[in-house]
């Protein structure tokens, strides 16, 4: 128990006690205890395989809206939420990576880089 709370210390800054309510497909897990203050009541403890490499738009948006109390209804238990056969899956935000979006651009430079004129042979 102690090392757990070590563990959760370490990689989250905050050890908490609560109900799990969820897990998303990435295998974060969704808790809640509204023993605490409302706003800091529901949280997420990221998939282990993501160690200290976590941030917030690892969250799936079916979970986002009850992380930010749009519902109180967890995805699985919302019959309402659409489910269309072209909605993507859920990609986090890849930025300050190398797997960054770059949009392909089709304007022709307008700086060029400079390349020096070749020296003339001299002869001997
Ligand atoms: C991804 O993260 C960058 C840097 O934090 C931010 O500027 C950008 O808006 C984010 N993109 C999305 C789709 O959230």
């Amino acid at each position: 128990m102690a090392l757990l709370v070590l563990i959760l210390c370490y990689r989250f800054d905050d050890a908490k006690l609560g109900t799990l309510v969820g897990v998303d497909k990435y295998g974060n897990k969704y808790y809640e205890n509204n023993m605490y203050f409302y706003g800091r009541n529901r949280w997420v403890e990221y998939v282990d395989k993501v160690g200290m490499d976590y941030d917030g738009s690892q969250i799936p948006a079916e979970w986002f809206g009850w992380m930010h109390y749009k519902t109180d209804l967890i995805p699985t238990k919302d019959p309402t939420r659409p489910k269309y056969s072209w909605m993507l899956d859920h990609t986090e935000n890849m930025s300050g990576t190398r797997y960054a979006y770059t949009p392909y651009t089709t304007t022709p430079p307008k700086i060029h880089p400079w390349t020096p004129p070749k020296p003339k042979a001299t002869s001997t």
